[in-house]
Parts: structure tokens; sequence; C-alpha cells
């Protein structure tokens, strides 16, 4: 997204302040928060204020004259950009080597500007400078008011000749006082994606951190949640949800001070990544994106969808495609005419686009198992002896557009790639291979296999422009970190982790450049990487190889703090024990694709399907554009519900799920509804019945929207009702 950028600076700076003999303020404000830095009498620049906004600014300054938390280390925790080696020995956000070998590092304040871009969009930067040796950093503060997001990032300039060596260069430093903070942080792994936990943090330091390099988020994601004084609900409570913007080893250090105040520093994870800066360069460092409400998880999450969308996911605001994936289908083991039939089921099924999956690449070492061939970008032409141009064609003809997936970033040991260029790939020279997958990533440091990288996708558009859809996949983590390339150019080993991830921005910037619509999916075997730095790339990701709708359910869920639905691919498949209709209903809540064999499907199954695309093509716009309302939580109950709204508040669309399965379980008595217009009246009319089947709600009652979200409605979730879908809409 471009802005004008209406310059509106105001620039002030640490002389100005002494010559008023007022200690610099920084407010900076979204419409209901507040961000306050302050410079003490000697420049440090702290943090006294983070939570709702006051009325009048001028008041910020009264903050820390009620505080009486002042001892020896006063000052110390509360730093806008903690650097390490001087007087401040708390946990740093910042330390370096400097060129002569000193290991310290101090930080005051000079000056701040602030530039508005929009009327919603403001930059304010903050520069502090080490007082005895050359370094300066930049903090910047990027401010969307309407939508209460903040994206900080910071910037270390290297002012000097001597090369500066970071040691840690985080994005954020930020500082909450209270008494109890609570962190919700996730876990998981392969196909056990976004199992999250919520602890009452303890004195010390909580770190969640990932070393897994290119698969980074595999066991963890850069995503967390922080309650304030008690654990937020969905409607109340103080809650900040914060996510790095970076596709590689992230760290976070939750710290609770002797204060019992809690000091937060998000960044880069700097294990194994001392970075060097040369004379007169800088280094900028990813965003650290957050959000804040006082009234609970749903409204912080729903304020970042409203970013996400509008400012952040490429085409946020605008359409996607239904598919149907060939991968469950026929795992590797296709050929043309297999496919012409699957072009023809996917017309039959309604949707836009067919997806073929992994297995159509490599002759010397066919792709024909995970075992080999990867990395090989020639179509196979045993199985597909007219190449990839015929098949766009046949798809055409049946009425259908066509993606494909690809894994660029990666090399099976059996590869002609590998044999060609063996100092490509990421792995120690003196020591064993280990794989993951049966497969090595390649080194993305090296501009050559960026390229390599580019070509493979520019070649695919170049030969067939009218492909309509990647699957970008990424499967194993990095093992053995080492780089032939840096170790050539004289570079640091340090730097692999690091550039690896630049380089795969740049790749991903280039091809932007040329490609800028195509939608692409951002896969990593499931949900192994998703964050906002991708998704500027990404109109969508694949959170999980799980489909099994009963474990969908939990799991959408959590990414929905996080990621708006129109970003969650959700395929109906054939995992899981439940009926077609739960499968489907579940997979309506996302970005719908289908991964099943069409010509398996019964007579009643299929035309429930065909139903249920064109019912998803009449929702679809609620689903992806609409406020997100979740309602009963599947953790906490035997069944599970949630609602998009429009932002008019004339469509809604109510999911309930049967989660439970003891007799009794369901929804007995009514709930409430959120995000109507309480004056409104609205109809309600349930979807995606299965072919045979009546509703058991009553269709001809309409409602007042203070009704619904008061008295509350009941869908009629029971054993015999496992999944039910609502539509609610406005009457005259
Ligand atoms: C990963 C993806 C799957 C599929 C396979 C293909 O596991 O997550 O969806 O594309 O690779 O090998």
């Amino acid at each position: 997204m471009r802005f004008n950028l209406t310059i509106c600076t105001v620039l002030f700076s640490a002389f100005q302040a002494f010559a008023q003999n007022s200690p610099v303020v920084i407010p900076l404000e979204t419409t209901q928060n507040a961000l306050v830095l302050q410079a003490d009498k000697d420049n440090y620049l702290g943090i006294i204020y983070f939570g709702k906004k006051l009325g009048q600014p001028t008041e910020y300054q009264q903050i820390p004259a009620q505080s009486r938390q002042r001892d020896g280390n006063a000052g110390t925790y509360n730093s806008a950009y903690t650097p390490a080696g001087s007087w401040n020995v708390s946990e740093p956000a910042i330390q370096v080597t400097q060129g002569d070998g000193n290991k310290s590092l101090d930080l005051v304040y000079v000056s701040h500007k602030t530039v508005k871009e929009n009327d919603n969009v403001s930059l304010t930067s903050v520069v502090l400078k080490d007082p005895v040796y050359p370094v300066e950093v930049t903090l910047h503060y990027k401010i969307y008011a309407q939508e209460n997001v903040v994206e900080q990032w910071s910037v270390i300039s290297n002012n000097g000749k001597a090369p500066l060596t970071l040691q840690k260069y985080a994005s954020a430093n930020l500082y909450f006082t209270g008494k109890d903070f609570y962190l919700t942080h996730y876990n998981g792994t392969w196909a056990k994606e976004m199992n999250p936990e919520e602890e009452h943090l303890t004195a010390g330091i909580r770190v969640l951190d990932s070393k897994l390099g290119t698969r980074a988020n595999l066991f963890q994601p850069p995503s967390f949640m922080l309650s304030m004084d008690k654990p937020a609900t969905e409607t109340s409570g103080k809650v900040l949800l914060g996510t790095l913007a970076w596709s590689g080893n992230f760290r976070m250090d939750f710290e609770v001070d002797s204060y019992h105040n809690l000091r937060l520093i998000a960044g880069i994870n700097n294990y194994a990544s001392e970075y060097p800066v040369s004379g007169n360069q800088e280094f900028k460092t990813p965003a650290f994106i957050y959000t804040f409400s006082e009234n609970g998880k749903g409204e912080a999450s729903r304020n970042l969808h409203n970013w996400a969308r509008k400012y952040r996911i490429l085409d946020g605001e605008g359409s996607r495609l239904t598919l149907l994936n060939n991968w469950e289908a026929t795992y590797f083991d296709f050929n043309e005419e297999k496919l012409s039939g699957l072009f023809k089921d996917g017309k039959k099924l309604g949707v836009d686009l067919f997806l073929l999956d992994d297995g159509w690449f490599a002759n010397k070492y066919p792709r024909n198992n995970d075992q080999a061939g990867l990395g090989d970008w020639q179509e196979n032409i045993k199985k597909l002896p007219h190449g990839i141009g015929y098949l766009v064609k046949e798809a055409k003809n049946a009425g259908i557009k066509f993606g494909i997936w690809v894994e660029p970033e990666m090399v099976n040991p059996k590869s002609e790639l590998y044999e060609k260029h063996p100092d490509w790939v990421i792995k120690q020279p003196q020591r064993p291979e280990h794989y993951m997958r049966n497969q090595l990533p390649l080194d993305l440091s090296n501009p050559e296999v960026q390229n390599f990288v580019y070509g493979i996708l520019d070649k695919l558009f170049t030969e067939n422009p009218e492909i309509a859809y990647i699957k970008w996949d990424c499967n194993a983590i990095t093992f053995n970190a080492y780089s032939a390339y840096l170790e050539k150019s004289k570079q640091k080993q340090s730097q692999l982790y690091v550039d690896y991830v630049k380089g795969l921005y740049k790749v991903l910037e280039k091809l932007r450049a040329k490609y800028p619509k195509v939608p692409m999916m951002l896969c990593s075997g499931g949900g192994g990487r998703v964050d906002y730095e991708a998704l500027k790339y990404f109109t969508e990701f694949w959170p999980s190889d799980n489909t099994d709708p009963l474990e969908r359910i939990f799991m959408q869920w959590e990414y929905s703090y996080f990621f708006p639905a129109i970003t969650q691919s959700a395929h109906v498949t054939d995992w899981g024990k439940q009926p077609s209709k739960f499968r489907t209903d579940v997979a309506m809540m996302g970005k719908l694709g289908y991964d099943i064999v069409v010509s398996h499907l019964d007579e009643k199954d299929l035309q429930f399907s065909q139903q249920a695309v064109s019912t998803y093509n009449a929702i679809k716009d609620v689903v992806w554009h609409g406020d997100l309302y979740r309602l009963v939580d599947p953790k906490e109950n035997d069944f599970s519900s949630l609602m998009f709204t429009t932002k008019n508040k004339e469509r809604a669309v109510l999911f309930s799920y049967l989660t439970g399965n003891r007799n009794g379980d369901g929804s007995e008595i009514a709930f409430r509804l959120e995000g109507l217009d309480p004056a409104k009246k609205y109809k309600v009319r349930e979807l995606n019945l299965y072919p045979g089947t009546k509703t058991a709600i009553k269709e001809d009652q309409v409602y007042s929207g203070e009704f619904l979200m008061t008295a509350g409605f009941n869908p009629v979730v029971s054993a015999r009702r496992t999944s039910v879908i609502i539509e609610i809409s406005a009457v005259q």
C-alpha cells in the first residue's frame, strides 16, 4: 500500500527541552491507547506509560510521580531500548562490540519527529545516540490510529569507520507496570499446530524463541497474547496481542522485574547470529506489531484483522479463489489423463481453480516420492509429456483456472541440482548431513541461489502466463547451519540465519514487482512459517496439514486471534470421522478448498458439496471481510460457536459445532450473539443443510438485534445436528 506523504513533521530535540526547562515527553497515541516515552534529566529515554490514552496529554508527565517504586534500580527497567555493557545491567535490547573491541554501549535521547502519512497513519522516529562511540539507534513507531495497531522497529547506525558487531538487536523494548501478567503462547509440531498455554508470569525471564531457521515456527510461532491484571476474556480485560514480522529465528524475552512490572524485548533471535555493520552502514530490524485493548481479546483481534487486511496482507481486502487440490487425492501418482479428469471434477464441484501439488517435476531422479527430485524444476516427461502448458490449456478447456505447487528453497540430495551445485546447499563441510523429509535448504544468503529461486517462478509464469495460483512450500528446518558462499565471500557465518531471510524477501520482492497479483499460499508443511512480513507477499497460508475438522475448529480458533479468515486456507479432505457436512462447514469458516476424490462422492455428498460451494460464494464476503466474534470457546465447552458480521451490521453468519461427544452435549440453551445492531430487526435462516434434512430453527421469526445479543439465540447444536450454519440478515 502506498500513501501520498503529507509531511507534517514536528521535530523536537533534547536541546529545545533544555531551553524550555521541561522534560521531553513523547506520547504515541492511537484512538484508544497511548505509549508514552519520556527523557529524564540525563536524557535517558524511558517508558512512563502504556495503556488507555488520557484526554489531556499534558497529564502524562504526572505519571512517574505516582510511583513509589524508586530505589537503586530506578530508570533501569523501563528503558525504551536497553543498551548493554554500561550502567544499565538489565536484559538488553541491544548489545554490541565496538570496532576497538570495547563491549559497551550507552544511549541517550537526541531528537524525535513525527511524519503524518495520512489521517490515520503516522510515523514517529526517535533518535538515540551513544555519547562516546559513533553509534546511533533510531526507534520507529508507526501508528495506525483507527486500528489501534503499532508497528515498531529500530535502525542501528554505525556512524564511524570501524566495523561494529551486533550481539543482540531487538525490534522493540516495552515496559508494562502492573501486578499480574498472563502470557498465552503456542506450541506444536507437524499436524499439531497452535496449542495454546496460558501462564502467570513469575519473577525472572520467560523466553519464547525459535532456532529452527527455515521452518522457524514448527514448534512455536512468534505470536502471543499478554493479559494484564487478570486473564482477559473475549469481551473483557486488558490484553496485548503481539507478533514479530520475521520469517526466521525470533526471540521474545518477558521479564518480570524486581518491582513485578513486565519488560518485553522482541526481535530476531541473536542465537548464533552476531551481525556485522560496517562503517557508515545501518541495520534495520524487522517490525514487532502489536495492538492493545481494554475490552478483551475479541476487540484486540478485530483491530489486528482490520489493520492486516487494509495495510499488510497482499490483496487483504480483495477476493480469493476456491480450489480443488490433488495432494491427498493422488499424492505423487498422477499423469495427464488423471489430471484432466480432476479438472473436470473441479468444474463439476464448482470451484474456481485446480491446484496441482507436489510430484510434477524432475527426470533423472523423478519426484515420485519425497526422497528425490526436489530442486529439478523441469516437468517430469513420463507423467507430463506435454508439459505444464498443456495442463493449463486442458484446465481452461474444462472451465477452471490452474495453479501449481513449488518448494523452491529446498533440495533433495538425490537431485541434479545437488550434484551440480553442492555449494548452494546449507550443510557443514565436515559433518554428516542431517535431513528433515529427506531434504536440505538451499543457501539463500547467496545471490546466485536467490536468482535460481526467482528463476523457477519466473520461468513458470513466463512460459505459462495463465498460471493463476502458487502454493509455496518449505518443509525442512535448518540443521548444520553453514554457508559456503559466506565463507568464500569472506563474510561471517553468523550472518547466515539473518541473511537467509533477507535473501528470501529479496526474491519475493522481485517476484512481486513483476507479478504483483497472482495469489500465493504460504505453506511450510502446514503452519511452520506464518508471519506478517511474509504475508506482504502472500495472500493466504496453510495452517496445518491436519485437516481433521475437529482439530481444525481448535486450530483455526487460535490462529484467528492473529490472522483474519481470508488468510486461512481450509480444505475439505478425508481426514477425521465427521460427515461431509461437518467437514465442509468447518472449511467454510476460512478460505474454502477441497482435497478429495470428487468421483468417490456418492450422489448425495456430491449434490451437497456443489450446493456448499455456491452457498460459500454467497457468504464468503462476510467471512473474508467481516468482523469476527468468537462466542463459545471449544476449549471450555462441549460445542463451539463464532460469527462474522458485515461492517454495516446488515448480515452475519454464525458457525456452530459439536465438539464433545457425551450424551446431552450441545447448545442446550441460548447464548449471546455479538456485533449486531440492537435496533435492527433480523431474520435467521439455516444454510448448508444436507440434502433430505430439515432445519430445527424457527425461520419465520424476526428478532431484534437487542434480543439476539441479550436473550441470545440457540442454533440447536446436538448429536443429531453436529454442525450448523445460520445466516442472519437485517429486514426492513
Ligand atoms: C507439505 C504440505 C502438503 C503437501 C506436501 C507435498 O507437507 O504441507 O500440503 O503440499 O508438502 O509434498
